[in-house]
C-alpha cells in the first residue's frame, strides 16, 4: 500500500495550513488566500524559473521549523524559499515588512514614469495596484531618471522601456511558448533594459501572451492601444474552435456595444492568465461573430473594472411604451447629427490606431 505523503505544517500570519513538501512560502500563502498573500510582480505560477527578480513578495520567518526553530536572519522572497515543516512566516503581521515592502516598491517607481492618466495598462496595472496599497506617497529620488524611445516589436506589440519593471516574465514567455525567443534582457544593473537584437520583429504564433503576462504598461497591444479606457469596456467569456493545437480557443473579450475592442486570455484571481491563447485569437478576431459569447467575466476585486458591475442588475421598464399604448416611439432625432460622437459609419475598434478628430462629427459654432 502507498504510504501517505508526509505534508508539512506552515503558519502564515498565524494562520496554519497544511502543504506539500517543496511548496513555496508564497504558494502555501495562496492556499490560505486573502490580505495574507504576498504581493509579486515578477512570478508567475505559469512559467517555469519566474520569480526572484521583484523583491515584492518578501516575507520574514520567524521559526525556521519545528526541527531548527531559529528565525531566518533576513527577510527573504517569498516565492523563492519553499516551507519547512512547522516553519512560521510573518507578512502583514510584520511591520519590518511592510516597512521594507515600501522601500521595494521606492525603488520600482525610481525609473517608472507615473503616467498612468495616459497608460493603456491603467486599471489593470499591478504597479499602480502595489503602489496604492503599499506604496509611500511621494519618492525622495531627485536624479534624472531614465528614458527610452518607444519600440514596435513587430506590428502589433507596442514597447514603452521607460516603464518596464524587468521581472523577466516575457522573456520566459516568449522561451517557453514560442519557437524562437527574439527579445531578452540587454546590459545589466542600471543599464539593463529589454529588446531585440538588431531590433528584429517578433514573429510568433503565441507571442502576443507578452502583453498579457507584463505587470506594467511596458508591452501593450497594438491594436487596441489608445482605443477606450478599460473600465469603459464590459469583459466577456467567450470561446471558439481554434486551429492552432496548442491553443484552447477560450478568451474574454472587451466590448462596448457590439464592438470588441480587444482579446485577451483568461486570467485567475492573481492576475495571472489561465490558458496561453494563440495570436489570431488574440489580433485577428475582433467581431461577435467569431466567438461564442459565454457570459459576463468577473474580474478579480483589485481591479476598478469590477466596479463597472453589470451582473445582477435590474433594467428599469421603458414606461414610453405603456404611456404610448404599446405603440413603439420614434426616434425624435438622429444623436450622431447633434453631439460629438464618432461618425455613424466608423467603428472606433476597427479603426487603425487611436481615433482622431476626423472620425468625429465636430459641430461647427
Ligand atoms: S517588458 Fe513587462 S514583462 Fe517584460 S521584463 Fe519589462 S515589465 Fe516584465
Ligand atoms: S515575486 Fe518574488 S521576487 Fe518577485
Amino acid at each position: 500500500m502507498a504510504e501517505d505523503k508526509k505534508m508539512f505544517k506552515v503558519k502564515i500570519d498565524n494562520i496554519s495550513v497544511e502543504v506539500e513538501p517543496g511548496t513555496t512560502i508564497l504558494n502555501a500563502a495562496r492556499l490560505i488566500g486573502g490580505e495574507v498573500v504576498p504581493p509579486a510582480m515578477c512570478y508567475y505560477s505559469k512559467l517555469e524559473g519566474s520569480g526572484g527578480k521583484c523583491r515584492t513578495c518578501i516575507v520574514k520567518v520567524t521559526k525556521g521549523s519545528d526541527a531548527d526553530p531559529r528565525p531566518m536572519p533576513k527577510l527573504v522572497a517569498s516565492c523563492r524559499t519553499t516551507v519547512m515543516d512547522g516553519m512560521e512566516v510573518a507578512n502583514i503581521t510584520s511591520p519590518e515588512v511592510l516597512d521594507a515592502r515600501k522601500g521595494v516598491v521606492e525603488f520600482l517607481l525610481i525609473n517608472h514614469p507615473l503616467d498612468c492618466p495616459i497608460c493603456d495598462q491603467a486599471g489593470e496595472c499591478h504597479l499602480q495596484d502595489l503602489g496604492y496599497e503599499n506604496g509611500s506617497e511621494a519618492t525622495r529620488y531627485e536624479f534624472k531618471r531614465r528614458t527610452f524611445d518607444k519600440v514596435d516589436l513587430g506590428d502589433k506589440i507596442k514597447l514603452h522601456m521607460t516603464r518596464c519593471i524587468l521581472c523577466y516574465r516575457c522573456v520566459f514567455t516568449a522561451d517557453q511558448l514560442t519557437q524562437k525567443r527574439e527579445h531578452g534582457i540587454l546590459g545589466r544593473g542600471d543599464a539593463a533594459e529589454i529588446g531585440t537584437y538588431i531590433k528584429q520583429s517578433l514573429d510568433n504564433d503565441f507571442i502576443g501572451n507578452v502583453i498579457d503576462v507584463c505587470p506594467v504598461g511596458a508591452l501593450t497591444d497594438n491594436t487596441f492601444r489608445f482605443k477606450n479606457r478599460v473600465w469603459f469596456l464590459k469583459p466577456v467569456d467567450a470561446h471558439r474552435n481554434c486551429n492552432n493545437p496548442k491553443c484552447c480557443g477560450k478568451v474574454v473579450l472587451w466590448m462596448r456595444g457590439d464592438e470588441v475592442f480587444r482579446v485577451t486570455a483568461r486570467k485567475d484571481e492573481y492576475g495571472e492568465v489561465e490558458n496561453f491563447i494563440c495570436d489570431e485569437c488574440r489580433f485577428e478576431k475582433k467581431d461577435k461573430n467569431d466567438w461564442v459569447i459565454e457570459g459576463p467575466r468577473k474580474i478579480n476585486h483589485h481591479s476598478v473594472i469590477s466596479q463597472g458591475q453589470y451582473v445582477n442588475t435590474v433594467k428599469p421598464l421603458d414606461p414610453l411604451v405603456d404611456v404610448l399604448d404599446g405603440r413603439k416611439p420614434k426616434l425624435l432625432f438622429n444623436i450622431h447629427s447633434e453631439s460629438q460622437v464618432n461618425r455613424p459609419e466608423i467603428d472606433l475598434s476597427k479603426i487603425e490606431g487611436p481615433a482622431h478628430s476626423d472620425d468625429f462629427i465636430i459641430k461647427k459654432s
